[in-house]
């Protein structure tokens, strides 16, 4: 996202991030070794919208935003090498994912290790006790999104149960990261509850359009393997779209609530769904959260900011990767 450079993010502070991030990994060989890979490569929406918010009056020294930037990266990186577990996924960011490098029980392990690494910094920085327990909320509700999912493989959610289901497990960790942007700057209590309903409609929005990526993505550029969510057994806004509009409703359902046809035909299901609307259905509720999302942006903050915080949103709807 080079627009970020717009909004007072200098080269050098993405750099400085990215060194940091790189040495948060670096503790042993092993560590070092498995790690590096799983932080290069993504696309660093989280630190990067916490950093934004954190300027959003005022520039404010790195030191007081990096460790908890690279926090926020770590526990994201963390809990994707998990999710690919949950998932059976084997490709991620374009390279083999870390369970099918070392097996899932390291995999496990190094998860954990990450999460523990973000407490650490969060910790040994002093960032204080509503940072660690908005922290802590977080990634419980990021696993209780999880787990949820995986209670509900192969079963059609309601329209409610998709829409809590991504709640949790996504569109609250990105509003966390606004929210404690606008802590961390010490903005007022009104602009940070703006900024925080910016992350989270800004936050449904991303997880619907990684869901339609499932289905109308380019392996290449996604970095995943089309078709992964029908084959795992999650469905998303895509099926319960198509399942209700397609002629073919009847095969789809078959496909996609049974473990065992899922896995065989899964690029039957693809080819149902994107024969249907629903790529337009996604990106039309997609972008109604964005609009939401822009309604909400504080107006007291700094145009750059607010001008580039409308971009990201922007490009959550129309991103390919
Ligand atoms: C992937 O997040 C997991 C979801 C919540 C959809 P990203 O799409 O931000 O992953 P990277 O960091 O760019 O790889
Ligand atoms: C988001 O869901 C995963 C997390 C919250 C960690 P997905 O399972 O759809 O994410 P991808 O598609 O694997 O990146
Ligand atoms: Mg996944
Ligand atoms: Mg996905």
């Amino acid at each position: 996202m080079n627009f970020l450079s717009a909004a007072g993010m200098t080269t050098e502070l993405l750099q400085e991030f990215e060194e940091n991030l790189r040495r948060s990994v670096s503790e042993d060989d092993f560590i070092k070794e498995s790690c590096t890979p799983l932080i290069q490569g993504g696309k660093r929406l989280r630190p990067m919208l916490f950093l934004l918010c954190a300027n959003a009056h005022e520039n404010i020294s790195p030191e007081k935003t990096l460790p908890l930037a690279v926090a926020l990266e770590l526990i994201h990186t963390a809990s994707l090498v998990h999710d690919d577990i949950l998932d059976n996924s084997k490709k991620r960011r374009g390279t083999e994912t870390a369970h099918s490098l070392y097996g899932s029980q390291i995999a496990v392990l190094i998860g954990d290790y990450l999460f523990a690494k973000a407490f650490q910094l969060v910790a040994e920085n002093n960032y204080g006790d509503e940072v660690a327990q908005i922290l802590s909320d977080l990634v419980k509700n990021l696993c209780r999104g999880e787990i949820s999912q995986d209670l509900s493989l192969f079963s059609v959610p309601t329209m409610k149960d998709y829409y809590d289901r991504i709640n949790l497990k996504t569109a609250i960790f990105i509003s966390i990261c606004c929210k404690l942007g606008g802590i961390v700057a010490g903005l007022n209590r009104d602009e940070v509850r703006g900024l925080t309903i910016y992350g989270n409609s800004m936050g449904l929005a991303f997880q619907i359009v990684d869901d339609l990526l499932d289905f109308f993505g380019n392996e290449k550029i996604t970095g995943k393997n089309l078709g992964g969510d029908v084959k795992s057994g999650v469905i998303t806004l895509p099926v319960i779209r198509a399942l209700k509009v397609s002629d073919e409703s009847k095969m789809l359902h078959e496909i996609v609530t049974n473990q065992e046809i899922a896995q065989r035909e899964f690029s039957s299901a693809v080819t149902i769904v994107r024969t249907t609307d629903a790529f337009t259905y996604c990106k039309l509720r997609a972008q109604a959260h964005v609009d939401a999302a822009i309604i909400n942006l504080p107006t007291e903050i700094k145009n750059s900011v607010r001008r580039t915080l409308e971009q990201v949103a922007d490009f959550v709807v129309m991103r390919n990767s």
